[in-house]
């Protein structure tokens, strides 16, 4: 059993939360391997597949949806999980109801080829030097602050169940 654990990741956030599933995955005995979605040698030599990109404008990035459009017949047949990495924790004040509507317009183009068993939505890391000069204007107006807002428990509870559904604990129903 080998999973693809494969992102799409602008500054290095999504890929790091890759890794961490991977590794996670690999602790629970499910074999992992992470690869950028724009440079998996063959797509369809996975048994199950934990794809995940960073949102940009509310929606995965182009190498993203484009592998998994690309691989929608071979996908439809194997189990898969996806996670996109935003920064709904960035949120504060009048700004913090936005997170929930924001998860169903970021998967709205993935789910039209996908039927995932689940989905997981990340914060990321928000960094001035990401961000073009208008986007930070509205960052800062917004009263935004910037940093690391990865939540590890939830990437590891995130990989514990894909794990648990591949290779269910010994004794469990
Ligand atoms: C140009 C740009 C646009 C972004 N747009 C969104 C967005 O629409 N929604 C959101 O939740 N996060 C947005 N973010 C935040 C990123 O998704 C977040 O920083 C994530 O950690 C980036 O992942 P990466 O480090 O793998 O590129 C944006 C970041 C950048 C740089």
């Amino acid at each position: 059993m080998t999973v693809l654990v494969g992102y799409a990741s602008a500054h290095g956030s999504t890929r790091e939360i890759a890794e961490r599933i991977a590794a996670r995955l690999a602790e629970r005995g499910v074999g992992a391997e992470t690869a950028s979605l724009d440079a998996v040698g063959d797509a369809g030599g996975y048994d199950a597949y934990v794809l995940g990109s960073a949102v940009h404008g509310m929606a995965w990035l182009p190498e993203a949806t484009g592998f998994v459009h690309t691989h929608r017949e071979l996908l439809a047949g194997r189990p898969v999980w996806i996670f996109s990495v935003g920064m709904p924790a960035a949120l504060r004040g009048p700004w913090k109801p936005m997170a929930a509507k924001e998860e169903p317009k970021v998967t709205e183009e993935v789910l039209a080829d996908l039927s995932p068993r689940g989905h997981a939505m990340f914060s990321g890391v928000v960094a001035p030097e990401h961000l073009p000069g208008p986007g930070r204007a509205v960052f800062r107006a917004m009263g935004l602050r910037y940093g690391d807002y990865r939540d590890w428990e939830a990437v590891d509870a995130f990989a514990d169940t894909v794990a648990h559904s591949l290779r269910p604990a010994p004794g469990s129903p």
